[in-house]
Order: C-alpha cells, then sequence, then structure tokens
C-alpha cells in the first residue's frame, strides 16, 4: 500500500486503449469499501463513458479538455447527512450545514479509494474538482440534494509525472498538542 500511496500521481494525459467495463467495476468496489461516518456510505457515483458527456464535463470543469480524453470519467457525489426530521437541502458551494460537510468528507474518501485502486490496476486518474455543482448536475441530472464532490477522468496512462512537491512533516504535525 505504501508504495502505491508514493507512486499515485495524478495523470492526464491516457492513451486510446478503453478501460474495460470489469475494471471499472473493480474502481467502484473499490470506492464501495471505504469508511463513512456512521456506515452511511452517503456516496453516488455516475460512471459516464459517453465521448459528447465527457466533453460536457470537461467544458464545465474550466475547460480542462485533457479531462475528455479519458475514455471514462467516475462522477462521486454525496448525499449530505440527515437529521431525523430534516429533509434533503439544497447544496451547493455556499452550504454552511454540518451535514452537507459530513457528505463531502465521506465523498473525499470514496474518490480517494478510487484514485489508490486505480493506481494497482496501472490506471492513469486524476481528481477534477473545478466545477459548479449547478453546472454538474445540469450535464448529468444529479438531483439538487447531492453535493458533486469530483469527477474523476480514468484511462491507460500516457504519461508518466514526476512527483509533484509535499511539504515536510515538520511543517505539518504537531506531536501531543498544537505548537509543539
Ligand atoms: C479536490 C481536488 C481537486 C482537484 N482538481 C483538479 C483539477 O480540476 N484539475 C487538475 O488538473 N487537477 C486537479 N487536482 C489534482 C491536483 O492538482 C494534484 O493532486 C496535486 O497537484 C498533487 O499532484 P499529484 O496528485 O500528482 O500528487 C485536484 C485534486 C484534488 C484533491
Amino acid at each position: 500500500m505504501h508504495e502505491i500511496m508514493k507512486s499515485r500521481r495524478s495523470v492526464r494525459k491516457y492513451t486510446d486503449e478503453p478501460v474495460t467495463d470489469a475494471a471499472i467495476r473493480e474502481l467502484l468496489e473499490a470506492a464501495r469499501s471505504a469508511p463513512s461516518g456512521h456506515n452511511l456510505q452517503p456516496w453516488r457515483f455516475v460512471v459516464v463513458r459517453d465521448e459528447h458527456t465527457r466533453q460536457q464535463l470537461a467544458a464545465c470543469n474550466h475547460n480542462q479538455m485533457f479531462m475528455a480524453d479519458a475514455p471514462v470519467h467516475i462522477v462521486v457525489a454525496a448525499y449530505p447527512r440527515l437529521k431525523e426530521d430534516e429533509t434533503i437541502p439544497f447544496v451547493d458551494e455556499a452550504s454552511p450545514e454540518h451535514g452537507v460537510k459530513q457528505g463531502i468528507r465521506d465523498g473525499a474518501i470514496a474518490a480517494t479509494y478510487i484514485l489508490l485502486q486505480a493506481e494497482t490496476m496501472g490506471l492513469g486518474a486524476c481528481w477534477c474538482g473545478w466545477h459548479t455543482q449547478e453546472e454538474v448536475r445540469a450535464v448529468l441530472h444529479i438531483p439538487e440534494g447531492l453535493y458533486v464532490v469530483g469527477i474523476i477522468p480514468i484511462g491507460h496512462p500516457a504519461e508518466t509525472p514526476e512527483p509533484r512537491p509535499r511539504k515536510e512533516l515538520d511543517e505539518l504535525v504537531h506531536w501531543e498538542m498544537w505548537g509543539e
């Protein structure tokens, strides 16, 4: 697992080789096995193979057209956590509710599992999140109560990117107490 985590890169160039449905299923099974608060599993996935739809998703991610070159996108969306008497609220980038954050948190774990599973399978993937809820929902007909956590284009890699820099542990970690 350490090797997989170390070797994973955001891959933005893909060959023409298709990703089989069996491979897509393996990626989804990995996501399904992710942990979530109260085991609510609030994530939902839209698998997009259609080229025109992939182009639309790339366009509403600030025209990052490399996305459309990947033969499949997995779109990860999540329901906010609701109290018993609550109905599903409208959620977007400005939603302050705690339950929305919980949904996003859990969806992010599922997306991470997909990235790691892709790496174990020799596939290249890149989490893309430069979209608005409104635009992605409109393309995929996703209901307003789900938050689109990320779009993950996946394909066979046509590049081997160098590692991107990471902060030193000293900058990130406090031992026992903040400031220590
Ligand atoms: C939430 C999130 C959103 C991201 N959105 C984009 C994006 O829209 N386009 C893109 O090319 N990369 C995107 N990335 C990839 C990051 O740029 C990349 O993870 C970071 O530069 C570190 O590089 P690495 O993944 O190769 O280690 C995103 C990553 C995350 C986690």
